[in-house]
């Protein structure tokens, strides 16, 4: 066989690892919020990389950029002054001038970056169609303490079906974050308030925002890699560890996830390659909010049968596993309980229940390598217990041949095959000479 070199090997391991997300992903909405520090920083060019990537993986792709540091220059630059309220900006006519037209330049800028085409980068030879257009309605502020906001504005509705028909057509949407009312009127937005409504109302898989840390932290400084919405507003409530980022993208991302966008991501905005790392790693390296705990056991249906079929044959392969043909998973998939990961299929137990002896098979107990350790093979095992149960069934048994250990330790005990129920007895493979477990329920 031809050997290959150590980086090689890895690469190919890496690409293969990262199958199970890219079709977990294709077809799905991401929104990507970033300020304008990001616009205009160095590691511009290698997220426009990351974002044709993204898109050419068959991800529905929303760009929302921000403008801060570029309206403050642009207000510098025409001697005005920059003036917050609670971190809302105020804008009066004037600055809604600058704001326009450090919207305008950023906007053009992203679409530059966006666009690039040269031979030997990533992006050689692919063209990103990237629109834009007015999604986004609009309404003022108003006074708040005392304070008009004047131009500054709130979403007031965002028309996703208009953005759908141009991720529909393949296209990258970029969102600048300018909102017009039914008069007619401008309103400055604030970036992370239109990323976040547009992807409620595109009812989006991920909302990721890209800030000026690597995510949440706990009291000793090490990176929290997923929180619930309720853990991440205890966090917020106490305020401590968060920097000005968080302040604002925080609160967003926990409403985001409570009204239905399956994940926010905080990403360091300073990481080369943080999105791909992000999404196409079993660790990640930013911090995911979601409503719920990120792992979620369910039931199977037909649809999971493709994703069933990657995650179990490397273990059919090496022997762990008893062979089964796809049409057979497709047969028998209502027996399946599976555990996924952020939308991803990491772990699966089958029940063949045997009535008449009171009797069933706990079968196909996987989990995916690098998701061992965690718990999910005994949560997957506790709830086909629960179903055996439900079912009046008094005995579960299973047959192994490398995890004799695992069911011992889990209150199971060894029987002969002759203590089987009468049809699995007869289809004994006694070449593959399984140990023979069973616990009582
Ligand atoms: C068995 C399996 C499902 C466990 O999944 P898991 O999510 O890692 O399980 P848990 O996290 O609940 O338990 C992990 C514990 O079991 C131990 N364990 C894992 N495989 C084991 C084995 N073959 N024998 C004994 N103990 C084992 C681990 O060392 C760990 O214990 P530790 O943390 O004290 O060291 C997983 O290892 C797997 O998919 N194996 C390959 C398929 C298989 O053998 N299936 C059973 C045939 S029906």
């Amino acid at each position: 066989m031809p050997r290959v070199d150590d980086a090689t090997a890895q690469f190919v391991a890496w690409v293969r690892g990262a199958a199970p997300y890219i079709h977990a992903f294709r077809g799905r909405t991401f929104v990507v919020g970033f300020g304008g520090e990001v616009a205009a920083g160095e590691r511009a060019q290698s997220l426009a990389y990351d974002c044709n990537l993204l898109a050419a993986l068959g991800i529905r792709l929303v760009l929302v950029h921000g403008a801060r540091p570029q309206i403050d220059a642009e207000l510098a630059r025409r001697g005005l002054e920059s003036r917050f309220h609670h971190g809302l900006r105020v804008t009066d006519a004037e600055a809604l001038e600058c704001v326009k037209s450090a919207m305008a330049v950023t906007r053009f800028e992203v679409e530059a970056l966006l666009s690039q085409g040269l031979p030997n980068t990533p992006m050689a030879g692919s063209y990103m169609r990237v629109t834009g257009g007015n999604f986004i309605t609009a309404r003022p502020v108003g006074v708040m303490e005392g304070v008009d906001y004047q131009y500054t504005g709130a979403v007031r509705k965002i028309i996703a079906d208009e953005i759908n028909a141009d991720l529909d057509q393949q296209n990258v949407v970029l969102i600048t974050p300018l909102g017009v009312s039914p008069a007619g009127e401008i309103f400055n937005l604030a970036m992370e308030e239109v990323a976040e409504a547009v992807a409620v109302a595109l009812k989006a898989e991920k909302l990721i925002y890209l800030c000026d840390a690597p995510g949440l932290l706990d009291e000793a400084g090490l990176l929290i890699e997923s929180v619930t919405a309720d853990e991440a507003q205890r966090k917020l409530d106490t305020g401590e560890g968060l920097t000005e980022d968080l302040h604002f993208f925080l609160p967003s991302a926990i409403r985001a996830v409570r009204k239905g966008v399956a994940r926010c991501h905080l990403i360091d905005r300073d990481l080369d390659g943080g999105l791909l790392l992000e999404f196409f790693t079993h660790a990640g390296v930013g911090t995911v909010v979601s409503r719920d705990p990120l792992f979620r056991l369910r039931e199977a249906s037909v649809d999971d049968v493709a994703a069933l079929v990657s995650l179990i044959s490397p273990m059919e392969a090496d022997g762990t596993l008893v062979r089964r043909g796809r049409e057979l998973l497709e047969q028998e998939i209502e027996r399946f309980t599976v555990v996924e990961h952020d939308g991803v299929l990491v772990g699966c137990a089958a029940l063949y229940p045997f009535s008449e002896e009171n009797a069933a098979e706990l079968a196909c107990l996987a989990v995916m390598p690098e998701y061992r350790r965690a718990g999910l093979g005994d949560q997957l095992l506790r709830r086909i217990e629960r179903r055996a149960r439900l079912q009046r069934l008094e005995r579960l048994f299973v047959l192994t041949t490398r995890t004799a250990h695992w069911f011992r330790e889990r209150g199971f005990s060894e029987i002969g095959p002759e203590a089987l129920p009468r049809q699995k007895r007869e289809l004994y493979n006694l070449q593959r000479r399984s140990k023979v477990f069973v616990k009582t329920l």
